[in-house]
């Protein structure tokens, strides 16, 4: 477990699945996300022990004191570029209260300070308004743009690559 304040990051349990399952199938989640399947307890059960099999990803739980909040999503680890694709869900009970800015300031310790990653970046569609507004506010840059890279409810949408770099972080 990484704590920050009173958030924390810990692995997932099975017992963890269900509930993040929901958070996936959740329609205001898998929205905004670039791609989309329908989990059920089968492939869920798959993903997480195949996740526990792979040195290039790590799902972890994102909680508050006694609440867990959402999950963190840290793919694409690359230890010799040390680099790292990072993003987080939260739950839709407990969005809107500010627990978005923790979330990636914990994110950014442990790929910083824990891990010595030298780059976190995210992809982010360009309707994503919060995301957007959180991923500048916590200091990630823009990119680039991968135009009308996602295809969203009729329409092709841009997928916004953001990133920091560990020395835009230790300022
Ligand atoms: C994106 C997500 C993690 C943000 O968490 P959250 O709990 O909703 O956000 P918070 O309450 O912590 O902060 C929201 C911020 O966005 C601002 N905001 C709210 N609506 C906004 C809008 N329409 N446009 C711009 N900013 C907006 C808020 O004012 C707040 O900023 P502030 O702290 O400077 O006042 C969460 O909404 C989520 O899980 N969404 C669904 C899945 C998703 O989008 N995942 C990320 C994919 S890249």
């Amino acid at each position: 477990m990484i704590t920050h304040n009173n958030y924390w990051l810990r692995a997932v349990e099975e017992d963890d699945l269900t509930w993040m399952k929901e958070l996936r199938n959740d329609e205001s989640t898998w929205s905004q996300l670039g791609n989309f399947v329908f989990l059920n307890e089968a492939r869920q059960k798959n993903w997480f022990e195949n996740m526990n099999c792979n040195n290039n990803i790590e799902y972890l739980v994102y909680g508050y004191k006694a609440i867990n909040i959402g999950i963190v999503r840290l793919t694409e680890i690359d230890h010799i570029n040390r680099s790292m694709c990072v993003g987080g869900d939260i739950l839709p009970q407990h969005r809107g209260k500010k627990h978005a800015q923790p979330m990636y300031e914990i994110i950014q310790k442990l790929g910083f300070d824990v891990w010595g990653m030298n780059r976190l970046w995210l992809l982010v569609l360009a309707n994503n308004e919060v995301g957007l507004h959180v991923y500048k506010k916590v200091g990630f840059k823009e990119e680039g743009i991968q135009r009308q890279a996602i295809y969203k409810d009729g329409k092709f949408v841009d997928y916004i690559m953001m990133s920091i770099l560990n020395s835009e972080y230790q300022k």
